[in-house]
């Protein structure tokens, strides 16, 4: 596996592998890995003839000083997973590389990443478009792999890639969850033991959610209420954000359910917010 720490080396690696032939499949990340990305390193694999993975602690999506100065970095444990996964190329830029001194461009989808969760965070997806461009130009993957869990994200990256043309493929994932149902994170390290036991009632309340969804007659409405409710049943949990949308625009749903609807919810234990997603079709 070839580690990349510069542009040049990055770019020559990744001219090497096409001069063999090889299609390239991205995936991005922010390192600290677990199950989930390992399973999208597997998905550019059968989407792509190589892989290509990024791991870089992007500093312009992160809100606080504090929260990225917290942000979980073993860099010798996810070279290895990385390595066992069969990925060829790792980039591992430091910031100056991708924010060299004077950098002043971002790029932002102006509706999408100010809405739901880019309204609790002010400024983050702004930030994650502006690093993935940055990636993609460097790296120039066929296809590139987000997961569905930052269900937004997801819905944001293909935004920009179908606004500003960009010639890659994105494939989304599906959530890895632990055997309790809890999505994997990167964050869900940092609960304490009773939170972590707490934390399933996030995947719980979906799992409620989609069930009722299968009654007749049922409204976003109760689906909401489903939520709330659950939730509710955990006093360590604190629900913060519960957004009932259209799968495809994110825009708000109400009444009846005949389209596929997103559920994401944000749900805080002491200091830490956790996220998940669902999508229920009609
Ligand atoms: P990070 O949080 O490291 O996540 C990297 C990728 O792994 C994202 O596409 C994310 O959606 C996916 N992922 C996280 N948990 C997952 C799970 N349980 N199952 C499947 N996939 C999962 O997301 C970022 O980094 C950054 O914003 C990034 C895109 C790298 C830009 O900085």
């Amino acid at each position: 596996m070839h580690i990349c720490r510069s542009i040049e080396d990055c770019r020559a690696a990744v001219a090497d592998l096409r001069n063999r032939g090889k299609s390239i499949g991205f995936v991005p990340t922010m390192g600290a890995l677990h199950d989930g990305h390992l399973s999208l390193v597997r998905l550019a694999q059968t989407n792509a003839t190589s892989c290509v993975a990024s791991i870089f602690v992007n500093p312009t999506q992160f809100g606080n000083a504090s929260d990225l100065d917290l942000y979980p970095r073993d860099e010798d444990r996810d070279l290895s997973l990385l390595d066992e996964a069969g990925v060829e190329i790792v980039f591992l830029p430091e910031a100056d590389v991708i924010y060299p001194p004077g950098d002043e461009t971002i790029v932002e989808t102006t509706r999408l990443a100010n809405m739901l969760h880019g309204k609790v965070r002010p400024g983050h997806f702004r930030g994650v478009t502006s690093v993935v461009n940055r990636l993609f130009n460097i790296v120039q993957p066929d296809v590139a792999v987000f997961g569905e869990k930052d269900y937004q994200q997801l819905m944001v990256i293909r935004q920009m890639v179908r606004d500003l043309h960009m010639p890659v493929r994105i494939v989304g994932g599906p959530t890895m969850r632990e055997a309790d149902g809890l999505a994997m994170s990167s964050r869900n390290q940092r609960l304490s033991p009773a939170d972590r036991l707490a934390a399933v009632v996030l995947s719980r309340s979906l799992d409620a959610a989609a069930a009722r969804a299968g009654d007749p007659g049922v409204s976003v409405d109760d689906i909401r209420d489903v939520i709330a409710n659950t939730i509710a049943t955990e006093p360590r949990a604190r629900l913060r954000g519960l957004d009932t949308v259209a799968a495809d625009t994110l825009d708000y749903l109400h009444g009846p359910i005949n389209e596929p609807l997103a559920i994401m919810i944000s749900v805080q234990f002491s200091d830490i917010l956790l996220i998940d997603q669902r999508v229920i079709q009609p």
